[in-house]
């Protein structure tokens, strides 16, 4: 192992620099050289590199985004579009590559290596979903879950002083680990995620029941699912169940964005070194990860093909906690 590449693909999620950061130091601390691959798969397709150094990965621990930018490039989905990375990666003489993505990526990945003999690949989980299996925690999660929590907080304040109904729906795509977390995190009353059947009627119901009991506000923490905006169709539902003043706000790509957590920047800057380390001891088609406080590294084509549940004790103690 000589020489490596580095790139960040599909959605960004803040501690990507970090861990950016992470692999460069840990790369030249073991003379190794390093390049950047610029805008996901787009670079590695048409072989878009930047050399990276010291100076390269200054002060952007505590950037979001990532520096190296990134893409969601349906090219890649292509067998052609895939050789013509494998071309790109001999041309460049990688000899290993750290992808920083989540699930497309992995699955991304894992037809790479089964298409060309190609570099060595291990992957890092970075994602603000959460929905890579080999990892309780991906990159980005901790601090968008925190962005949405801190909504929740500005909008509890304006429920409760006019005594309203809100729906506020978060990210996650098609799991609700952001929604689970900063639903519990904010004492939210309801959930609505893509793992369980909802019923309106029984929805609006628990509503009411709350403001019997003396509640004098209610938010819904919806996971947008397979289509963001979901929430104004649950909201209008549930209006022809209850007569009650409600709201809807979407938090969008807001969730994305900003400095990263103490958090996100520990695990980005873990899980950078255990990336390069994997390289450098002979391993591929695998994804870095923390398991229960263990450093581990999963066939890479499991991280996208096994579903990574929802912590069941954490669904529970929210209904406990939000009655
Ligand atoms: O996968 C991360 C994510 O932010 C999802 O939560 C969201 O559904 C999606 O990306 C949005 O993608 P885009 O930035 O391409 O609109």
């Amino acid at each position: 192992m000589r020489r490596i590449g580095i790139l960040t693909s599909g959605g960004d999620a803040p501690g990507m620099n970090a861990c950016i950061r992470a692999a460069v130091r840990t790369a030249l601390a073991n003379n190794l050289t390093i390049v950047g691959i610029r805008r996901g798969y787009t670079g590695l397709i048409g072989g878009d590199a930047v050399p990276l150094d010291r100076t390269a990965i200054r002060n952007i621990i505590h950037l979001g985004g990532t520096i190296l930018e990134t893409s969601r490039n349906p090219e890649f989905y292509t067998r052609e579009g895939r050789l013509k990375a494998a071309a790109a990666i001999e041309r460049l003489k990688l000899d290993g590559v750290v992808l920083i993505g989540g699930e497309g990526t992995f699955h991304g990945a894992t037809m790479l290596a089964a298409d060309a003999d190609t570099a060595a690949l291990v992957g890092v989980p970075g994602s603000i979903d959460n929905d890579v299996y080999g990892t309780d925690y991906c990159i980005g999660f901790d601090t968008a879950a925190n962005c949405a929590v801190q909504a929740i907080d500005r909008i509890r304040d304006t429920a409760r002083s006019h005594e309203r109904l809100f729906f506020i729906e978060v990210m996650g795509r098609t799991a609700g680990f952001l929604a689970l977390e900063s639903g519990i995190a904010g004492g939210a009353e309801e959930l609505v995620i893509p793992e369980e059947e909802v019923s309106m009627a029984r929805l609006s119901e628990r509503i009411r029941e709350g403001f019997t009991i003396g509640k004098k506000s209610a938010i819904v923490v919806v996971a947008e699912g397979e289509t963001p905006g979901i929430s104004f169709r649950i909201a209008r539902e549930v209006g022809e169940h209850l007569d009650f003043d409600s709201r809807v706000v979407v938090l969008g790509h807001l969730q994305r964005g900003g400095p990263p957590t103490l958090r996100d920047r520990v695990l980005g800057s873990l899980l950078g070194v255990a990336a390069v380390e994997a390289l450098i001891e002979g391993r591929s088609g695998c994804m870095v990860g923390e398991v229960g406080g263990d450093l581990t590294c999963t066939p890479l084509e499991d991280t996208w093909q096994k579903k990574k549940p929802l912590d069941k004790n954490l669904r529970r103690i929210f209904t406990l906690l939000s009655e």
